[in-house]
């Protein structure tokens, strides 16, 4: 089949290169010029993991091209995949301005039937939205379908390869034949199709996202608790994930979700139903019991340095929103920097992938370190922002002779408390009494 997606950020390039692997003829569209010029001459410009090998070989297949131009993506596709930003806008709603910018574009260059279809997380109604937007613009039969995206950064090849249920938002019995006829090779372990209206596909993308930002704010509220009674929320947690009806995933605690989704989405559904006079009450408490979870260290550190942090120096391991991605949208580590400058300190920084996203947002507001022990060097603290694995399992001992004092900031609870008082360190985590 012929695709065009438009957008090619981390849904778009993995849309584009994952339908190319199953044998489709992809091209793939940005208005970012350097990025399409990188990829052109065979980059890929973001880290996801595994994403290189698929793009390589497709690119040497002929199966996946890139370009500029929208009119060039009209001409190839009979299907319109548009994986464009839906950030969030000044009065926490979804800027759907991209979205219905490409849309007017695509009534104006549509020249036969194409199938446009919404990968990008879009609230309720805009399936109608794109079809009004076009409409106005030509006569040509098209059909605009619901497609929202599950993928996980970090996992992103994995998910879109085997995912765990395809969403089809569709009215038109020909749109959802070509649709399913799409992503069956991506189903052929027995993962359903499910099929629904454009409305009910849009909102289970954000039901979806403001579930699990919820979940995860429930355990953070539960380790804030723990702290105060002198419970262990990591006793809670496995106690709690055994229940079937719970799960063990999305229960662990931390400095709160980031990322490019979670927060835009929960205030984009909570405005949306605020629209229709409905006040969501419990996305009203996550989103303020995220906010303050994200700078949850904060006062623990003033603490530590007797409310004076100037001068200090702090090295931070991990700034990524998780492990596994270059992202740092929302990146809960970004809201701790900018809390830690203002109150003076210095901050030397380390992370495995997203380094040059943070140095082109901070400059030489702070430092660079070279590699994870670097960071360390003389530091009087370290806080941890993000589980990435090579966290795990430090040298402590090296760690200690490195800091001017034995003192960690643990947002992820990557160690044992008990293992971290005999090796001498003040530690500080979530949700855990503090050693020493
Ligand atoms: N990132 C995720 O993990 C994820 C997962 C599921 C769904 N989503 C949703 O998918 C959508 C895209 O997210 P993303 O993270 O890939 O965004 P992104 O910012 O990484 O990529 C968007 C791309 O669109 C391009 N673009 C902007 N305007 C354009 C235009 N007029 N024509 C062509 N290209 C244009 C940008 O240059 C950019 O490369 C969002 O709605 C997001 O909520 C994201």
């Amino acid at each position: 089949m012929k695709i065009t997606v438009v957008g090619t950020g981390y849904v778009g390039l993995v849309t584009g290169t994952c339908l190319a692997e199953t044998g489709n003829d992809v091209l793939c569209i940005d208005i970012d010029e350097n990025k399409i010029k990188i990829m052109q001459q065979g980059k890929v410009p973001i880290y996801e993991p595994h994403l290189d090998l698929l793009f390589e070989r497709n690119i040497k297949a002929g199966r996946l091209k890139f370009s500029t131009s929208l009119d060039e993506g009209l001409d190839h596709g009979n299907i319109i995949m548009l994986a464009l930003p839906t950030p969030e806008d000044e009065d926490g709603s979804a800027d759907l301005s991209y979205i219905l910018g490409v849309a007017k574009d695509i009534g104006t260059k549509i020249k036969d039937y194409k199938v446009i279809v919404d990968k990008s997380t879009v609230p309720v109604g805009t399936a109608d939205l794109v079809s009004e937007v076009i409409s106005k613009e030509t006569n040509v039969d098209f059909d605009v379908v619901s497609n929202p995206e599950f993928l996980r950064e970090g996992f992103a090849v994995d998910d879109f390869l085997k995912p765990e249920r395809i969403i089809i938002g569709s009215s038109s019995e020909r749109a959802t034949k070509l649709m399913q006829k799409l992503y069956k090779p991506f189903v052929r372990s027995g993962n359903p199709i499910i099929i629904m209206d454009e409305r009910s596909a849009e909102l289970t993308k954000y039901a979806a996202n403001s579930f699990l930002a919820t979940k995860i704010t429930f355990m953070n509220e539960i380790a804030n608790f723990c702290e105060r009674v002198g419970a262990d929320v990591d006793k809670v947690r496995v106690g709690m994930g055994t229940d079937s009806r719970i799960g063990k995933r999305f229960l662990f605690p931390g400095i709160g979700y980031g990322g490019s989704c979670f927060p835009k989405d929960v205030k984009a559904l909570y405005k949306s139903a605020n629209d229709v006079d409905y006040k969501f009450h419990i996305l009203d408490a996550v989103i303020e019991v995220n906010d303050v979870q994200k700078r949850v260290l904060i006062p623990r550190i003033e603490k530590y340095f007797n409310n004076d942090l100037s001068g200090k120096r702090i090295a931070v391991w991990g700034l990524a929103f998780k492990p596994e991605t270059d992202d740092i949208r929302e990146a809960p580590s970004l809201y701790m920097i900018d809390d830690l400058l203002e109150r003076g300190a210095s901050i030397r920084v380390f992370d495995p992938e997203a380094m040059p996203n943070v140095k082109a947002k901070y400059g030489d507001k702070i430092s660079y370190a070279d590699g994870m022990y670097d960071a360390t060097l003389n530091a009087d603290a370290l806080v941890i922002s993000t589980e990435w694995s090579i966290f795990r399992t430090p040298d402590f001992i090296r760690l200690k002779e490195n800091l001017n004092n034995s003192v960690i900031f643990d947002g992820r609870n990557l160690y044992d408390v008990e293992d971290m008082a005999q090796e001498g360190f003040h530690y500080s985590s979530i949700g855990r009494k503090e050693a020493n």
